[in-house]
């Protein structure tokens, strides 16, 4: 998937981001996937770490692994999690064995798996029969605030690379429906899906726009590439869509979630 290779960027420039929504939407899917105590829960695409240490709160650190191509990111995630076994490795080939977990998670990665299929596949053959195979996407195209203003925005100031690569339209799994048919052809069973929603605190504009500079995610990518004069037409015309300025202000952002279980019959 284009777009996969900006998140070799700091953890840090991730965080201010979109990983600032992170924390909390791992409570919500570990939720969703009905993660407990004495589960061995695996975390695909764990990025600086926020779902693994969801994870590691509900479960103690032995029970927790976490996978990353991405090596700054699994650094970081390490570094986070001192103790957790953090694996760089894509969803696509995992280097666990056969039933190794009771839980196989994956949050807001299976748009950017090089062939999510087989990423979901994979992530089924790791988890043990009855086990919980479970992830979750922005919905880009409509009510994650945050990226669906940017690339509108984007749209405005430079319309036809914006609609190149507007996440909206160019990420495969962005509704619930669509996860779910991945679900079951990936072989899993009693698939449910929902729309979870989060949101953020931002101290002003100034805190929303910096993060975009730093070139990581589709968006940050995209807004790194401006010249100049591109770059300060975005921010205002940004800051107009949204309607803020310098007073603090919240956004929300909803996601896709889905969870199914793995067959005893492989
Ligand atoms: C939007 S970030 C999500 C990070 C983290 N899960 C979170 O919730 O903050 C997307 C992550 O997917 C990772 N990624 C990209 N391609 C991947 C693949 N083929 N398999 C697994 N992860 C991948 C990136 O390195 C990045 O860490």
């Amino acid at each position: 998937m284009p777009g996969a290779e900006t998140f070799r960027a700091s953890a840090d420039a991730y965080d201010r981001l979109v990983g600032r929504y992170s924390p909390q939407l791992a409570s919500a899917l570990s939720d969703f996937a009905a993660v407990e105590p004495g589960m061995r829960a695996l975390d695909v695409g764990c990025g600086p770490g926020a779902l693994a240490a969801e994870l590691v709160q509900r479960l103690g650190t032995p029970m927790v692994r976490a996978a990353d191509p991405s090596q700054p990111f699994a650094e970081s995630c390490r570094a986070r999690l001192p103790g957790v076994e953090v694996v760089r490795a894509p969803a696509e080939a995992l280097p666990f064995g056969d039933g190794t977990f009771d839980a196989a998670l994956s949050q807001l990665v299976v748009n950017f798996m090089r062939d999510a299929e087989a990423g979901v596949r994979e992530m089924a053959r790791v988890a043990r029969p009855g086990a919980i195979v479970a992830a979750c996407v922005w919905d880009y195209a409509g009510e994650m605030t945050l990226l669906r203003a940017f690339w509108d925005a984007a749209r405005d100031v430079d319309p036809t690379r914006a609609t190149a690569e507007d996440e909206g339209v160019v990420m495969s799994w962005c509704g619930a429906g669509d996860l779910a048919d991945l679900w079951r052809e990936a072989g899993l069973r009693d698939v449910r899906f929902d729309a979870i929603t989060v949101g953020s605190a931002y101290r002003g504009f100034e805190d929303l726009w910096s993060p975009f500079l730093a070139g990581v995610a589709p968006s940050g990518a995209f807004c790194a590439s401006l010249d100049g004069k591109s770059q300060s037409a975005l921010r205002e015309t940004l800051r107009r869509r949204l309607g803020v300025g310098d007073a603090p202000f919240e956004l929300t952002a909803r996601d896709w979630a889905v969870a199914g279980t793995v067959r005893d019959d492989p």
